[in-house]
């Protein structure tokens, strides 16, 4: 298991960038408080989504935002609902919470 970020990683934004083995990843939090986790890669366009460091979610933390073009995806599942990728999904990536450290499976 490789460790992507803590728990604490998340509370100034919402969500964290994580970047292991050349691929970068966003860590955020659904509902459940458990953690969702997607490749760093737009569908459409293939490139990163944020601009600053850790900043992926909106202001209200309910979606996943394309820095870029304001495309905004849901933060359960990884699919765009607004913006040129709608339709088309975040990959999601098989994570694990154990105590405070969120890891790939
Ligand atoms: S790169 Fe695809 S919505 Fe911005």
């Amino acid at each position: 298991m490789k460790e992507l970020c803590k728990l604490e990683d998340l509370q100034e934004t919402g969500a964290f960038g994580a970047d292991i083995d050349g691929q970068s990843y966003i860590v955020t939090l659904g509902e459940d408080n458990l953690p969702r986790v997607y490749k760093n890669s737009c569908p459409h366009l293939g490139i990163q989504l944020e601009m600053m460091p850790d900043h992926f979610l909106d202001d209200q933390r309910q979606f996943i935002v394309c820095a870029n073009h304001g495309a905004l995806f849901q933060i359960e599942d990884g699919q765009c609902v607004a913006g040129p990728c709608r339709n088309q999904g975040l990959t999601p990536v098989k994570s694990i919470l154990k105590g405070d450290a969120i890891s790939l499976i």
